[in-house]
Parts: C-alpha cells; structure tokens; sequence
C-alpha cells in the first residue's frame, strides 16, 4: 500500500518541491494552498502525470482558517484511505522587515504580526491536530536558512549571488531539494524523534 502525505503551502517554492519528491518516491500525496493559480499549475501541468495517474490531488486552503484546514484534512484522509504518513507544515509567510517602511510603533503593524502568528504558527498546531487521527507517529523538522525559488527551468547556480557566498559556509544559498533531502531523511529515520534540524548552509552559526 503506498505511503500518504499532507502538504500544506505545496503549490509553489519549497512545498513544491517536496511534493515532486514524495510523489517520486512513490507516496500519495494531498496538497493545501491558498493560491488557487500555482495549485492549478503545479497539480495541473507541472505535475499533471501524478494528477492523471490519481496520485496527486489538491485543494485550495486558507490555512488562517481552522474550520477550513479540518474540513479540507478530512477531505485529504478520504482520499489518502484513512491514513496520513507524512504532514509537512511548509505553508508560511515571511518579510524581513514591515510593509512600507513601517515601524514596530505603528499599530497598523499589528494586523502583519496576526498574518504571521495565524499562518506561521497556529496554522500548524491546528493541521497537526487535524491530522494526528489518521498518523501513527509524527516526525518534525524546522529552519530553513535562505532558499530561491523551485521554478522551473531555473538551475539554482543561476541563483546563487556573491551575498549567497559571504552568507554561507557552503558558499551557496539553500536549494529547495536541501529541504527535500532532511525532510525525507526525518521521515525515514524511525529513531529520531521531536528534533528541530537546521537547514542553513551554516548561516546562523556564522551570524552567532
Ligand atoms: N525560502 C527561504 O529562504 C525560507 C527561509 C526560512 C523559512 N522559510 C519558510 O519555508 C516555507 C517555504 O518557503 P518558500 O520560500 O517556498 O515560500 P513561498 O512563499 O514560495 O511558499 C509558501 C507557500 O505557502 C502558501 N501560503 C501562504 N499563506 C497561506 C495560507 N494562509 N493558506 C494556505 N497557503 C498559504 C503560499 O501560497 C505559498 O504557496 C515557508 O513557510 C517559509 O516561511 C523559507
């Protein structure tokens, strides 16, 4: 029997990449995302084969949203036969700074630390709860260091700038496929359980 994923924030970057990863590696994989035009893509032309073949489904979410996350996961657990193996909470958002030149003391600040608090944090307590009746044991993973985009026809060297170099030890920034490697790694490694593994290229050891 083939093995089940929930992606959440799967439609395009890094989620996406995983996607592909989890459907090369044979699983059946359901996919969350708010924006219902890279969804299309992905699921519709990128992946189409996976579409085709009935290994791949997709459903627009909007992950600030608990009542649509529990209604989509159970949408997702029908499709993946009652069963979920794998959730990868990959939907997020981030900026390094406020919108506009805003500062901290500007109050309308206030709704952009919400966006953040819902989608970065509550989002994913929320889907794991969702998911935790259809999983056996759940393995986790965080911290991205900085990753390019997953697009297509891009090769990742095209990417890689002189701040990527002086940022990293690795002297290149992240590829979405260096998520994809320590996310199936955790997913396989049964004895390793509740650890957060950072993907940086060594970016915060040589801030600290
Ligand atoms: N790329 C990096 O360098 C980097 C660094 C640190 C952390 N991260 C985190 O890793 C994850 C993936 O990064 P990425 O660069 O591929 O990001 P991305 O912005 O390209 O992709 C994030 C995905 O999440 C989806 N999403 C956002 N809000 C949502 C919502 N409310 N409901 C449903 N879907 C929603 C977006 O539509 C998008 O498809 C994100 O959570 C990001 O914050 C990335």
């Amino acid at each position: 029997m083939p093995r089940t994923a929930i992606i959440g924030g799967g439609a395009r970057g890094i989620g996406r990449c995983l996607v592909r990863r989890f459907l090369e590696r044979g699983y059946r994989v359901f996919v969350f995302d708010i924006d219902g035009e890279e969804l299309k893509h992905t699921a519709g032309t990128h992946l189409k084969k996976y579409s085709d073949s009935g290994a791949l489904v997709s459903a627009i979410c909007n992950l600030r949203d608990v009542e649509d996350i529990r209604a989509k996961v159970k949408q997702a657990a029908e499709f993946l036969g009652g069963r979920v193996d794998v959730l990868i909470n990959n939907g997020g958002i981030a900026a390094p700074k406020w919108k506009d030149g805003k500062t901290m003391a500007d109050p309308a600040t206030l709704a952009e630390w919400q966006a953040y608090v819902e989608t970065n944090l509550t989002a994913p307590f929320a889907l794991s709860q969702a998911c935790v009746p259809y999983m056996a044991a759940p393995n986790a993973a965080a911290g991205p260091g900085s990753v390019p985009g997953d697009e297509k026809g891009t090769s990742s060297a095209d990417l890689n700038e002189d701040k990527d170099v002086e940022d990293h030890p690795t002297n290149r920034a992240g590829r979405p496929e260096d998520i994809a490697d320590a996310v199936e790694y955790l997913v396989n490694a049964g004895f390793v359980t509740g650890q957060d593994i950072t993907v940086d290229g060594g970016a915060l050891i040589k801030k600290s």
